[in-house]
């Protein structure tokens, strides 16, 4: 290696992920430095509990609680946010691109939260701000949103971005086992959030929906300005009904922009995908994102979106790319707001209301065994302009009344939802129904 450049690392949060980061960049150092012509030194690292056993050992004196110590340090000059969280980590990250560092992050959260304002720091700061590990785990989903498919619009995004929720789902699936004896397991291979509601409840797929949304439209959409349903009330008759009609359950993300209107929208839900789609076949941990864009059609990534070895490796292809920029031999993009604007309008994307999203749905009714019950269903539906495509019924055991399992024709979201809400204020009906979309991409 002809170059003598020693770039300086500091690593903040030494749990799955950050273990994994010391780990394989101590074992694939020279291997990484020969590739990228600049030698790097893993210098210090920050953790809440210095007392803590872990598998990687690290010197006493390369090991502190002082968090903030580090952001600061002039003998750094790459510091990767492995904490989680959005508010020491916040912190952390605006100081430390104040002082003029490079940050490799894999917080979705955070992002998804306070990415303007990081960013905006990066840019005034002089520093940088990498993050691909923060979707699609080992995916290089940004790198290619960002640079292989730089040179198109995207009309339609899609995807499943989050392991834990594929794990529970496919393991079902595949065991028939319950949700609960599922996420036991999904805790002990080290996949979930430390909050689990953020996968649970489809938050976290919701960040990592923002931050694709972001860079392909140029425009931050808030939690609150989404569809967001997780994957609590997907029940092992769901998981038997959707295959009985030829269909996984995913919790699907969804990401689209219609040039025409030009308005974008995004979703997360659980959804029905066709057993011959390639997302359908997704098993544990795994993500699987496609990208439609205008010019190239339509592209998929697939790999382990969770776990300390995936999303190491995306962490350390940031840190090679955050040493090149500071060799000063690659150029780096910082995205853009100003990418959001329409050519020829000059205005900002707008967004898309729930109320003109159009799908296929699928809809389990419990109701009371008894005559006319099915013609009120269906007469709530054809009152709400919904039309059906196919009814399932069998009773349940214990007298427990009858499952209805209804799926539409393309409908109206919001006439769809007035139907679920009138189907639930029904006498015959026993529980609160159950709504999923159905996926139907079409290219
Ligand atoms: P862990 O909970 O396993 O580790 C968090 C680490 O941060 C721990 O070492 C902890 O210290 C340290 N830490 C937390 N709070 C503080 C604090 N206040 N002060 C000092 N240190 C602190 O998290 P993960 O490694 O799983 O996740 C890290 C990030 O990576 C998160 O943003 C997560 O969303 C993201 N991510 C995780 C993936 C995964 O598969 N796990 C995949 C993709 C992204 P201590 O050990 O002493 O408690
Ligand atoms: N909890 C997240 C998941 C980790 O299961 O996908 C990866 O972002």
């Amino acid at each position: 290696m002809a170059d003598s450049t020693v770039i300086k690392i500091g690593i903040c949060g030494l749990g799955v992920v950050g273990q994994g980061v010391w780990k394989h960049l101590q074992r694939n150092r020279k291997l990484l430095e020969s590739r990228i012509g600049v030698k790097l030194d893993l210098t210090r690292a920050a953790v809440r509990s210095l007392d803590k056993s872990r598998s990687v050992k690290i010197p006493d004196n390369r090991l502190t609680d002082d968090v903030m110590s580090l952001a600061t340090d002039p003998g750094l000059q790459i510091v990767c946010e492995l904490m989680g969280g959005t508010d020491l980590a916040r912190d952390f990250t605006l100081a430390a691109l104040k002082a003029g560092k490079v940050v490799v992050s894999a917080n979705k959260a955070l992002i998804c939260d306070h990415g303007r304002e990081i960013f905006k720091a990066a840019r005034t700061g002089g520093g940088h701000y990498f993050f691909e590990a923060s979707v699609g785990g080992g995916i290089p989903i940004i790198k290619a949103l960002r640079e292989g498919l730089v040179a198109n619009r995207f009309k339609l995004i899609y995807g499943v971005l989050n392991g834990t929720c594929n794990y529970i789902l496919t393991r079902m699936e595949a065991e028939g086992l319950s949700f609960e004896e599922l996420l036991k397991r999904a805790r002990k291979l080290g996949y979930m959030e430390a909050d689990e509601s953020l996968d649970l409840d489809g938050i976290d797929t919701a960040h990592k929906a923002a931050v694709l949304g972001f860079l392909a439209h140029g425009r931050w959409v808030s939690m609150d300005e989404m569809l967001v349903e997780g994957i609590r009330r997907v029940t092992q008759e769901d998981i038997r009904q959707a295959a009985m009609l030829g269909y996984s359950i995913k919790l699907l993300a969804v990401i689209t922009r219609d040039f025409e209107t030009d308005r974008m929208f995004i979703g997360v839900h659980p959804a029905l995908v066709p057993r011959s789609h390639v997302l359908a076949n997704l098993t544990g941990a795994y993500n699987g994102i496609c990208l439609s864009g205008d010019i190239v059609g339509t592209t998929f990534y697939i790999g382990r979106g969770a776990g300390q070895d995936a999303t190491s490796s995306a962490v350390i292809s940031d840190i090679a790319d955050a040493a090149l920029v500071i060799k000063g031999s690659h150029k780096l993009l910082l995205p853009d707001e100003a990418a959001s604007v329409h050519e020829e309008s000059s205005r900002p994307c707008g967004l898309l209301p729930l109320e003109e999203v159009h799908s296929l749905y699928y809809l389990r009714l419990t109701v009371k065994d008894e005559p006319g019950v099915l013609a009120r269903v269906a007469s709530v539906m054809a009152g709400n302009d919904v039309s059906i495509a196919s009814v399932l019924q069998h009773e349940l055991p214990l007298s427990k009344g009858a499952s209805l399992i209804l799926t539409t024709h393309q409908s109206n979201e919001k006439d769809v939802r007035n139907a679920v809400t009138e189907l639930g204020e029904l006498d015959s009906t026993i529980e609160e129904p159950f709504l999923m979309r159905i996926a139907d991409f079409e290219e």
